[in-house]
């Protein structure tokens, strides 16, 4: 495979979806064993679900949580981790997953713009706060100084991005301009924002790599390049990491 070209000034911005994190045993979203499939969306990711079954929300997520403490990050994180040792304020990763192994596997330079799995949130305080605790129904965490129903820290389908988040991913494309590889990396491409960064990246003259083990058509043909394949394989060489 031939390593992406990587100069004094290229910038690369990573975006990763749940397939980067599918080789430490984190089910996917969509296709087969995936975690939408067997739950309805709707009921389990959104503010209206959670009004209407806040302990099955809960316990949705507390599975998730309670799975999620026995993994660890694999080479396709730690490649993630070199490669911002490398570049330093050159790099810039972007994460839907909320499952925090970027971090543990040494990534700093990181916007989890799903949100954190592992962090809570007062309904009305409205100020996350770290928390391992995996409720599974009933009783429904309340604020402590308030009473209001405390929920995940993650975004729901319907729900905002962090302002702040979109920023500085704008502002990182557009100091890049055409010194810009955007690579994508384990995600089916079905979510917006984050479907639209190639978009976004190749407007300012970026050059846009799509590494996913079943790269989906209708994305995938947005990129200039595709690399079929496990990320925990894949990206190393990439990044020539290793030969
Ligand atoms: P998806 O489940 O939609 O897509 C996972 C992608 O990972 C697929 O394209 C797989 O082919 C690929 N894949 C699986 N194993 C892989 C491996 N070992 N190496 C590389 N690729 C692999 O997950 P996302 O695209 O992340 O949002 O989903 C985006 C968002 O939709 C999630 O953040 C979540 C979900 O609903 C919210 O919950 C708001």
């Amino acid at each position: 495979m031939t390593p992406l070209a990587l100069t004094e000034s290229t910038h690369v911005l990573v975006l990763t979806g749940a397939g980067v994190s599918a080789e430490s045993g984190v089910p996917t979203f969509r296709g087969v064993g995936g975690l939408w499939e067997g739950n309805r969306v709707e009921a389990v990711a959104s503010p209206e679900g959670f009004a209407k079954d806040p302990a099955l929300v809960w316990r949705f997520y507390g599975l998730r949580r309670q799975a999620g403490l026995t993994v660890s990050p694999n080479p396709g994180h730690h490649a993630l981790a070199a490669l911002e040792q490398r570049l330093g304020d050159r790099f810039l990763l972007a994460t839907q997953n909320v499952d925090g192994l970027h971090r543990r596997a040494g990534s700093t330079r990181v916007l989890s713009i799903h949100g954190e799995l592992y962090e809570s949130r007062c309904e009305r305080c409205g100020v996350p706060f770290a928390d391992e605790r995996h409720y599974l129904g009933e009783p429904v965490p309340l604020c402590g100084r308030c009473g209001a129903r405390v929920r995940v820290n993650v975004v729901w389908f319907g729900e905002s991005l962090d302002g702040a988040h979109l920023e500085a991913i704008d502002g990182f494309i557009t100091r890049a301009g055409k010194n810009l590889a955007f690579v994508a990396v384990g995600t089916s491409g079905q979510v917006w924002p984050a479907a639209g960064l190639v978009d976004a990246a190749r407007a300012v003259g970026g050059h846009a790599v799509l590494v996913d083990l079943e790269p989906t058509p209708d994305y995938a043909r947005r990129f200039h390049r595709v690399e079929a394949g496990k990320s925990g394989e894949v990206l190393p060489r990439l990044f020539g990491q290793r030969p």
